[in-house]
């Protein structure tokens, strides 16, 4: 049988390091999907559409992974689509909290679905999508720290210019 994960996250925008968890837990699984929540009260600077085609522009070299997005609750998603394992990436003591708080909380939902949780590669603990648009916001150079096509989009979000 087939070992499904799923990488749930917003997504806004994606970066090096959430590019660094996708390529290394598609070596984990057979199938790795990156799904983008689709969240009408968050405050999000690309649409979930923006989201997804910005994903799937960085994820197009890497064979067993595809992009979707999901509502409602992440593990009836998972349900749905089968999945074994949740991903999620660790950047620092402070996401702890957070990720074991969802992870004992998916599980009590749904025991056969395990959370897998990969630590960051210390090159990119400190990126996060926030620091990103606040960087950008104010001009400095994110080019270093997302793929090339999301430094320009960023840009042309914020700015109306790459
Ligand atoms: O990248 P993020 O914003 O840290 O990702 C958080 C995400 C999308 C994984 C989490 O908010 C989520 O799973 N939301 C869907 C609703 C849900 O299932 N909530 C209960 C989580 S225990």
């Amino acid at each position: 049988m087939e070992k499904i994960a799923v990488y749930p996250g917003s997504f806004d925008p994606v970066t090096n390091g959430h590019l660094d968890i996708i390529k290394r837990a598609s070596k984990l699984f057979d199938r790795l999907i990156v799904a983008v929540l689709h969240n009408s009260s968050k405050d999000s600077l690309f649409t979930f559409e923006e989201r997804v085609n910005l994903l799937k522009e960085v994820v197009k070299d890497i064979d067993n992974v595809e992009v979707d997005c999901f509502t409602g609750l992440l593990i009836d998603y998972c349900n749905n689509k089968k999945v074994n394992a949740i991903i999620r990436g660790l950047r620092a003591v402070s996401d702890f909290e957070y990720e074991l708080q969802m992870a004992q909380m998916n599980r009590q939902l749904n025991r056969d679905i395990e959370t897998v949780i990969l630590t960051t590669s210390t090159k990119y603990s400190f990126i996060s999508s926030s620091l990103i648009k606040e960087v950008g916001k104010h001009k400095g150079d994110i080019s270093q720290f997302v793929p090339n096509n999301v430094s320009k989009q960023v840009y042309k979000k914020l700015h109306g210019r790459e």
